[in-house]
């Protein structure tokens, strides 16, 4: 069977990974066929949007996407071109696991476990305004809709990987009627999965456990804010940015597979970037269209490589370029 699959190179080192982790796939032997689009900041400069619409389209008819990091300008410029593709694909969950990987010395040698970040509201909302010169007001939004459906992805997502528990982060007890809304909407969730273990926990408590006993934590569902910063948290517990995949999902089924780290200008073209995190969202990407077997031999393929310890790029204390470190996982496939 073969496959048509976006693929957005995005900026800096985006070209560079997303080269790295299509040769993989094709290394595989899975048949695909590779719908390239432009994204991002040269886009912007050309088109007036960092997302043209033959982007979405492309998604949405081809139901599923790799993508590449793409820069967002900070503190003024064009708004974020990543909040505005999951907005628009309406990519309501995004997933980031996090497991140790052997070869990989950090202080954590047993975390395994699944940040599940609601990817529609809260403060991404990017509902702004000056109130008068010198005072701003940020709105936070959170739905019930929004709620019910991420909790209900994350229980789902409990049931279906094997896994025994979901953790609620929150800050319910400062924003009462906001987190107060999540966590009433996942205890109801909880209800319909009395199989899983439910706790909560206050987010600032949650960062303190993560560093002290991340072993403890199995499934973790969040509200988006909480998500962004706690699922980079994790991504430095197992050995950083270069390691992370995500993916992210919508409810008809189209999803978007990335790197958890961003376009790495101080890096960008020089062949230095680590394309493992690309590589395993590539991966998680081959898991969900049914292509379970190449996506098990690839998160093998990096194991090995990574346990064998000769072959590193920079990130990871090593030398190797992206290009060794690509032919090395293609090797031990
Ligand atoms: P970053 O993740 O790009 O870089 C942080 C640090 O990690 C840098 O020192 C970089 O060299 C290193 N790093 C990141 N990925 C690496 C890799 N694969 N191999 C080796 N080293 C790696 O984060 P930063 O600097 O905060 O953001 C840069 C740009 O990326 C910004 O414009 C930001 O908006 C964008 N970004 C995009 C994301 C996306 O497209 N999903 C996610 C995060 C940031």
């Amino acid at each position: 069977m073969r496959h048509t699959i976006t693929l957005i190179p995005g900026d800096g080192i985006g070209p560079e990974v997303t080269q790295a982790a299509v040769r993989v796939v094709e290394a595989t032997g899975v048949k695909v066929d590779w719908e390239q689009m432009e994204a991002g900041t040269e886009v912007m400069t050309k088109y007036g949007t960092p997302v043209p619409d033959e982007v979405v389209n492309s998604i949405l008819r081809n139901r599923v996407a790799l993508k590449g990091p793409i820069a967002t300008p900070i503190g003024g410029g064009f708004a974020s071109a990543n909040v505005a593709l999951r907005k628009r694909l309406n990519l309501y969950a995004n997933v980031r696991p996090a497991r140790s990987l052997k070869g990989i010395h950090t202080p954590f040698p047993s975390v395994n476990l699944v940040v599940i970040r609601e990817n529609s509201e809260d403060l991404y909302s990017g509902l702004e305004h000056i109130v008068v010169p010198g005072v701003v007001e940020s709105l936070k939004i959170i739905t019930e809709a929004a709620c019910l459906r991420i909790g209900r992805f994350a229980f789902q997502y409990a049931v279906k990987h094997g896994r025994k528990k979901v953790t609620a982060v929150h800050k319910a007890n400062i924003m009462k009627l906001a987190d107060g809304l999540f966590l009433e909407c996942m205890r109801r969730t909880h209800r319909e999965y009395p199989g899983i273990e439910y706790e909560e926990m206050i987010v600032d408590n949650t960062c303190q456990q993560l560093v002290m006993r991340p072993e403890r934590f199995d499934v973790m569902v969040m509200e988006n804010l909480y998500g962004d910063i706690i699922s980079d948290l994790c991504a430095g517990l197992i050995g950083g940015l270069g390691l992370t995949p995500s993916a992210n999902i919508g409810e008809t089924g189209v999803a978007m597979f990335e790197a958890v780290h961003g376009s790495a200008p101080d890096i960008a073209g020089r062949n230095l970037a680590n394309p493992i995190a690309l590589i395993l969202s590539a991966a998680m990407m081959l898991a969900h269209i049914g292509e379970d077997q190449a996506a098990y031999r690839i998160e093998r393929a990096v194991e090995k490589v990574l346990e064998a310890g000769e072959v590193r790029t920079g990130d990871l204390g090593g030398n190797a370029t992206t290009t060794e470190m690509t032919e090395a996982i293609i090797a031990a496939l």
